[in-house]
């Protein structure tokens, strides 16, 4: 971790990542029971600076803040002064002035979390909810938690658990974080895709591509299924959505096939029928909920741990 900040799974030691998985356990834990509240952050300030879209992780820092009785501000970049012309420098010396002891931002640019670290138009702790094509450490942390909740929880780490990527990896800033995350965890790494979503880097990270999806389903014990994000490109990239789905696409009938039991994720949103099937997300192979669930604490952990230390 960059001292007080978290911009990225890459910077995450795996000292630093298993803190922060069994502080989440311990978060979880207490917030289990009839009091979900604790006092630890009372008094200081969390701002949720979001320029684009999100629900589960807007929310979900939202609630892990509440959690911990911080003051909560929640900032869109529709509907604020971003529309007129306001900079990032202005935005972030605006927060500083109110106070805020910690920013969770998610930005379209690549970059824009370690730009507000790097600078010194704020002493908050800077957590990357998300920047562009690069990364989503949260999610990362949150996917690890939930992958050791249900194959590995009696180890301290994944060694041995076998993790498929499948999908648009090109865009996508989850299936970065989760590469550096789970292997520093000790999980072996595979992606799988049509080539033109596959960037020519990812072997180069220690990660083999599988072109082939159920022969790469029968070596998983995870599938970590990404969504199509038509919203990042500008050029096709597959003959249509119908074919995508066809080739890579995950559906009930596809899972029961294979010769063994395997766990399916999705960060979400899903595009239901396009990368998996409505049978598929609902059924009892989706533990897609218990990452929801589980984000409200890794989010909870990563607070408690930047926020609390500030001053
Ligand atoms: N997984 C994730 O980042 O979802 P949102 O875009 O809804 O926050």
């Amino acid at each position: 971790m960059i001292t007080g900040h978290l911009l990225s799974a890459a910077d995450l030691s795996k000292d630093e990542a298993l803190n922060l998985l069994s502080t989440a356990k311990e978060l979880a834990a207490i917030t289990d029971g009839p009091n979900k509240k604790l006092p630890t952050l009372r008094g200081k300030t969390v701002v949720n600076l979001f320029f684009e879209d999100s629900t589960r992780t807007r929310i979900s820092f939202e609630t892990a803040a509440k959690r911990l009785s911080a003051d909560v501000i929640n900032f869109s970049a529709k509907g604020s002064s971003v529309s007129k012309g306001e900079s990032l420098k202005d935005t972030a010396q605006t927060l500083q002035a109110m106070g805020a002891d910690a920013v969770v931002i998610r930005h379209g640019s690549s970059g824009a979390a370690k730009r507000l670290a790097d600078t010194q138009w704020i002493q908050a702790a800077i957590i990357n909810a998300g920047d562009g094509t690069h990364e989503h450490p949260t999610q990362a942390l949150l996917d690890a938690f939930t992958i050791k909740q249900h194959l590995r929880n009696d180890k301290s780490d994944l060694t041995g658990i076998r993790v498929l990527i499948v999908g648009d990896i090109l865009h996508s800033r989850v299936a970065l974080s989760n590469i550096f995350c789970l292997q520093k965890l000790g999980a072996e790494v595979r992606v799988c895709g049509p080539v033109t979503l596959i960037p020519k880097y990812i072997e180069s990270l220690g990660v083999k591509v599988e072109l082939d999806l159920h022969k790469i389903l029968e070596w998983c014990d995870v599938a970590n299924v990404l969504r199509i994000q038509l919203e990042r490109q500008q050029i096709k990239y597959f003959p249509s959505l119908r074919e995508y789905s066809l080739y890579y696409g995950i559906n009930k009938k596809l899972l029961d096939s294979l010769n063994k039991e395997i766990v399916v994720m999705h960060p979400g949103p899903i595009n239901r029928g396009v990368e998996l099937s409505s049978d598929a997300a609902d059924s009892s192979h989706s533990i897609i909920l218990d990452q929801v669930e589980n984000g409200v604490a890794v989010r909870m952990a990563v607070l408690y741990l930047l926020a609390g230390a500030k001053g």
